[in-house]
Formats: C-alpha cells, structure tokens, sequence
C-alpha cells in the first residue's frame, strides 16, 4: 500500500458519524474494554485527547450485582461523560437484564455484552468466548438485554473457539437478528488469546453479511495500522486495545486523522511521564492504597521507548506512595528538560 492510499479523504463515510441504534456517536475510533485498565480514571485520560469517542468500562460480572447494596465501583460512571457504555458478561438472561438496568441508571449509553473474553475462569462458566459455543444461550442473552435496557446493545466477541472452528459468520447473523444494534470483532479466536496476528480477513467477511456496523478490533496500535485495518476490512469502526497501554493518546490520534487528514504529532517522552504522573495522583486519590498497587503495571507500560526506560520502569515498578511515583518520576522529567535533544 502507498503511503498516498493511507489517507481518510477518499473514504468520506470515516469522518461521518456512527450510528449505533438510536445513538449517533460523532466518531469511529473506540477506546476498548480493558479489565484492570478502563476506570474511571483511564478514560478521563483517554477523553482529553477524544472528547467523541465511545469508551467502556472494564466487564461487569452481572452475577456479581445481584446481593450487592451499592453499585460497584467498576460502573462509575461521571456525569459528564459520555458516549460510554458499560460492558457485562454473564451466561444468565435474568442476571444480565437486572444488571442491563442498573447499567442504564448508571448513565451508560449502550450496553455491551462481553462474548469474547478467553479466560477460563469465565469461561469455565459459560461467559465470555465460550458463548461462541452456545449461540443459542448467546441469543438469549442478547434478546433479554434488548426486551429491557431502552438503550441500544452491542456485542463484542471473537471469530470463533479455534482455528479449525471459526464460526463467527453465522454467530454475528444471529446476534444481528435477536436484536444487537453493532458488532464489535477482535479478529483472533478464543485459542489465539492475545497472541499471533488478527485475521482482519474475518473482519471484512463479517462486515459483508451483516447490516448493523462492525468494528474491528486486535493490532490497532497506530494511525497507519487504524488505516490499514479500515482498508483491509471495510469495517464502520476501530477499537484501539493493548496500543493505548502506557499511551492514552492514542484514540485522539487516530480519530484527528480521520476527521482532518493531519497527523498530530506523537506524545513526547516529558508528555507520557507527565501524564503518567497525573494518572498516578488520580488512581492514589481514587482507590487510595489499591489504585497506588495498580498504578505500578499502568507506570510502566508508560516507560517505553526512550532512553532510561528500563531503568525508569524497574523502579517505578516498586513504589509505595504516590509521592514515591512522583519524586521519580519528576526526575526523569527534569533530566530531559535539561537536555532538549532528548526530550
Ligand atoms: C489487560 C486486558 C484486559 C482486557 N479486558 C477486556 C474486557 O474487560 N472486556 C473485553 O471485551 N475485552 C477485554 N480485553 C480484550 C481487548 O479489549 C481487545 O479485544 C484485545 O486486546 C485485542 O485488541 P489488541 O490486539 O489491540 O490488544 C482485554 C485485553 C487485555 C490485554
């Protein structure tokens, strides 16, 4: 492909928005589900630099709501945020339709229904990937979600369990017709979990039986493979994953592109130690002692790709405090500023 072809212009429905139902969303670009990662405090990043984009929360296990007194903290939502939707998983209609409206008061614009998630722990129980087994449970689930939530629902899920067994073409038709308003494909099968390549081949047959938009997702870590994917797929959409770890400019970058044709520049080292210092103080404020313990993971996906990364990661990998981040963390700045070159 020639760099002349990776440009949006010839394609003008990527700058148009994207109608999910009744929700018109003002940009293709989708910021992913990431258990662990897309709280409250992640996404208020990612927003900064793609105020349009739909973004969701980490699943939501519908079951896990029923004997609970006050919503979890997962499904905070702020006020002023939107579009989001909150994703569940679950392999009980009942439990999924009750959760759907607690989701719904929560602010969620759509509700997603995690069908792809490999671990065997949800598996193990008939949620996530091993839904792709049972489509009729899958069906049932969706229609109970439709029946009740008054918001559009979506799915998002794999090609199929294996290699040998992709069965996403008529698993997407039936999700099409019990009612999800989009489709959301991370182009690997359950046995691939996160490993070897998407096959955005699937991506484009599914995009061509279905009538509902199709998002693609899996390798989305750049402008040029968000155009490359978009291209090769025919997709309505791209949700950027494991790219916006340690990088929440990444949906800004793509969705800037697709809008203008213009390439914003990449984040700055200063830029990425700076915001994982903010991101740090916002988790130590939010989840106190626990957000401190999980923002180690988010620091270090931070310190990639300059000079001193390593060196920088290892210790951040072991802070206590938010003020212990933070005091490493400003040195590392003040050693670029005091070298330009770097910086
Ligand atoms: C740490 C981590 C957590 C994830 N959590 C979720 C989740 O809660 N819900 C979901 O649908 N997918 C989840 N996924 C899958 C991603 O949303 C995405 O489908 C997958 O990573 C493929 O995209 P990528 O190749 O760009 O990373 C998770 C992936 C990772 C790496």
């Amino acid at each position: 492909m020639t760099n002349a072809s990776l440009t949006p212009l010839g394609q003008p429905k990527l700058a148009q928005p994207l109608q999910i139902g009744t929700v018109q969303v003002q940009s293709r670009v989708l910021q992913s589900p990431l258990s662990g990662v897309t709280d409250l405090v992640f996404r208020r990043l990612v927003r900064r630099y793609a105020p349009q984009s739909m973004m969701y929360t980490e699943m939501v296990q519908a079951s896990s709501l029923q004997h609970l007194r006050e919503v979890p903290q997962i499904m905070d939502v702020d006020p002023e945020e939107h579009p989001i939707s909150i994703q569940l998983f679950d392999s009980r209609p009942d439990f999924l339709g009750e959760a759907a409206q607690i989701a719904v008061d929560q602010g969620s614009d759509t509700i997603d229904i995690n069908m792809g998630c490999p671990v065997n722990k949800i598996t193990r129980k008939g949620g996530g990937s091993s839904l792709l087994r049972q489509p009729e449970v899958a069906e049932a689930l969706v229609r109970a979600v439709v029946q009740v939530a008054g918001v559009p629902v979506t799915v998002k899920t794999r090609l199929g369990w294996s290699d040998g067994e992709i069965t996403i073409l008529e698993f997407a038709r039936r999700m099409q017709d019990a009612g999800a308003a989009m489709l959301t494909l991370h182009g690997r099968t359950r046995q691939q979990g996160y490993t070897g390549e998407a096959q955005w081949q699937w991506i484009r047959r599914v995009k061509e039986v279905l009538e509902i938009p199709v998002i693609a997702n899996g390798d989305i870590v750049s402008v040029e493979s968000a155009l490359r994917c978009l291209d090769e797929t025919g997709a309505d959409g791209v949700m950027c994953s494991r790219g916006t770890l340690g990088y929440p400019f990444l949906v800004g970058e793509i969705d800037h592109f697709l809008k203008t044709g213009e390439r914003l520049p990449p984040a700055s080292p200063v830029q990425r130690l700076d915001c994982a210092k903010e991101h740090l103080r916002a988790l130590g404020a939010y989840k106190g002692d626990r957000g401190i313990y999980q923002s180690r993971k988010h620091l270090s996906w931070y310190c990639k790709g300059f000079p001193g990364a390593n060196q920088l990661r290892d210790q951040l990998s072991r802070i206590e405090s938010v003020e212990d981040g933070c005091e490493i963390l400003d040195r590392a700045i003040a050693q670029f500023e005091s070298n330009p070159a770097k910086r």
